[in-house]
């Protein structure tokens, strides 16, 4: 959701925190900042693009070697410049960004107010430098340190002060923080990408922590002031990752480069020989793993489709009864939390704020819970006991890509893993193993006829409906792809289980509602038949997705795109990339900006 970056040190503050908040831009926002400290304290805002902040920051010549920057994304209060961050104490001279929600916002303005404080904007995120400025005694992280400890709710902050103006302090609890400090000076952000470009050695803030970042060294400390150890992280992300790569999107370039992404998912972790897989997270622990009974998938959106799938492996391949729950609704059930439920987290981001939620609420009754994440560092990878990162490299797109047949693919490695200690033969394990193995090679294949699927996205452009079908393994992948098309064209496409299409969606069928029909060689293969044969009936047009060497499928629907051939289990990797190209072209074709669909941020990190 929002951009956090601070800069201290040698060079000019302003271009690094302009480039800090372009870095963080894919993030979504509708509004941005930055305050420069140097003789006097420079702050300017501006709704919209970034470029307008950049604009009003070149015509006044911010000059200061301490700053901190924002990019907002509304939740309490309207997009206006007064709303913007960075937000002010009184007199102007403390500053602050902020992300996450204070939850007792109201009771603190009012007690704040009643002091003689007083507020521009109807933010929640105004209290804190005003909170600040009624503890500030000159030191500023003492002032910040009992400040939040009136504070509820989630935040990741960053402040500066005139009169302490050689450091920035950092706090975090529930929004994500990262800090690193090289040769340039001490920087602070939301998102590694920010920093990457400056070092890709990195400390991540927990819960509960505050640091203070000098020009040339930072110290962590927790809210009762002592100094905490942090370990160093060294991502493998250089900045080209999160460049496009020569591609016109970052969404073209994470679906094209989904062979490396699997590649990486898979990397070191198929052991052919013994058909084991070895998940360095998993093996502290393997033994309670091997007593779990059920597990219960949370997530929310693609994710919530990658655990749809993970449903079927489970219970199929791992013999082990799987819930998966959208994440924003688990909390309404009264699940089962005991010793013999495994809770599994999927997230890209690492920061959506339903599942983290879920999560704490499972930690804290006791539930083993287990992340599938992307993002090293994130909140949800450092509040899971046990955890597989996907290795997808960052996802800069707003539509996840990438991430999903990463998570597929870990899911399924996953499996192998519980199966193998259950149940599962050497030699299923062996074949499962090694179709995995293939998965990089065939999803290459599929990629090298990018242009066919942009040729029918052409043909299809004017169609204002679409229904996406499919059964087992890939009715997930249906509502993947209804997902996709909605989220990057803005057509409207619905997802369904193809057996539900006699109980309403047919009604649906003319020749201007087109399907597109999951329809691989598989153990529902007859049954998509006769949906495709309803639909034709019924003078619907027909995208089938089918596999390679199918003569058949072509004298059923109108159009056919076909997948390499692969075990059922697995087919939905392969059957989602065709859906990700299709939904790419026909937002392309109509102009959108497909990076950044509208309404859309790529880390939900508010309830
Ligand atoms: C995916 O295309 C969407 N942008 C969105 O549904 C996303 O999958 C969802 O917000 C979950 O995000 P996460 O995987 O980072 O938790």
């Amino acid at each position: 959701m929002c951009g956090i970056i601070g800069y201290i040190g040698k060079e000019s503050a302003t271009p690094l925190l302009i480039e800090g908040l372009r870095k963080q831009s894919y993030r979504g926002y509708d509004s941005s900042g930055i305050v420069v400290i140097g003789a006097d304290a420079q702050c300017v805002r501006s709704v919209g693009k970034l470029e307008n902040l950049e604009q009003k920051v070149t015509d006044l010549r911010l000059i200061g070697h301490l700053g901190i920057g924002h990019s907002r994304w509304a939740t309490h209060g309207g997009v206006t410049e007064e709303n913007a961050h960075p937000h002010a104490d009184c007199k102007g001279d403390i500053f602050v960004v902020h992300n996450g929600i204070i939850e007792n916002y109201r009771v603190l303005r009012e007690k704040l107010e009643a002091k003689g404080h007083r507020f521009l904007s109807q933010t929640d995120t105004e209290v804190l430098p005003h909170l600040v400025e009624h503890f500030f005694k000159g030191n500023l992280e003492e002032a910040v340190r009992k400040a939040l400890k009136f504070v509820k709710g989630s935040f990741g902050i960053a402040v500066v002060a005139k009169e302490d103006p050689e450091k920035i302090v950092g706090a975090r609890v529930s929004s994500p923080l990262v800090i690193s400090v090289n040769g340039t000076g001490g920087f602070i952000a939301s998102d590694p990408s920010a920093l990457i470009s400056h070092s890709n050695k990195m400390v991540f803030l927990d819960d509960g922590e505050i640091a203070v970042v000098r020009q040339g060294d930072f110290k962590v400390f927790d809210l009762e002031n002592n100094l905490k150890e942090k370990e160093v992280m060294e991502l493998d992300w250089t900045l080209e990752e999160a460049q496009k790569g020569g591609y016109s999107h970052f969404m073209l370039k994470e679906i094209m480069e989904q062979p490396l992404t699997l590649e990486n998912a898979i990397r070191g972790r198929v052991f052919l020989k013994e058909g084991k897989t070895k998940l360095g997270g998993l093996e502290e622990f393997a033994s309670r793993l091997r007593e779990i009974k059920r597990i219960n998938i949370v997530a929310c959106g693609t994710s919530y489709h990658a655990g749809l799938a993970a449903e079927y492996m489970l219970e199929e391949y791992a013999g082990i009864p799987t819930d998966v729950d959208i994440a924003s609704e688990f909390r309404y059930r009264k699940s089962t939390i005991d010793k013999e439920t495994l809770f599994v987290f999927i997230s890209q981001s690492g920061e959506t704020a339903d599942t983290l939620s879920c999560l704490k609420e499972v930690k804290e009754k006791g539930g083993l819970t287990l992340g599938i994440i992307n993002v090293v560092g994130s909140s949800i990878a450092r509040e899971v006991q046990a955890g597989i990162y996907n290795h997808a490299g960052p996802e800069i797109g707003v539509a996840s890509t990438k991430a999903l047949t990463s998570q597929l693919a870990v899911l399924s490695l996953l499996t192998m893993f519980l199966g193998r200690q259950r149940g599962m033969s050497l030699v299923m394990g062996q074949r499962i193993g090694k179709e995995i193995a293939e998965l990089p090679k065939l999803a290459q294949k599929i990629l090298e006829k990018s242009s066919t699927i942009e040729d029918l996205a052409k043909k299809y452009k004017d169609f204002k409906n679409f229904l996406f079908i499919g059964r087992k393994y890939n009715y997930p992948v249906a509502l993947e792809g209804a997902l996709k098309l909605k989220e990057i064209s803005y057509i409207h496409a619905e997802g369904y289980g193809a057996g539900e299409m006699k109980h309403g969606p047919i009604a649906l069928i003319d020749e201007n509602f087109p399907t597109v029909a999951l329809c691989p060689s598989d153990s529902v293969y007859e049954k998509m038949v006769s949906n495709i044969q309803e639909i034709k009936a019924r003078n619907g047009k027909v995208i089938a997705v089918a596999t390679e060497g199918n003569e058949n499928i072509k004298k059923l629907a109108d159009d056919v795109i076909f997948i390499p051939k692969t075990l059922e289990m697995l087919t939905p990797i392969l059957a989602t990339i065709p859906l990700q190209l299709f939904a790419y072209y026909m937002g392309v074709l109509k102009g959108y900006d497909v990076d950044k669909p509208r309404n859309l941020a790529k880390s939900v990190t508010v309830e």
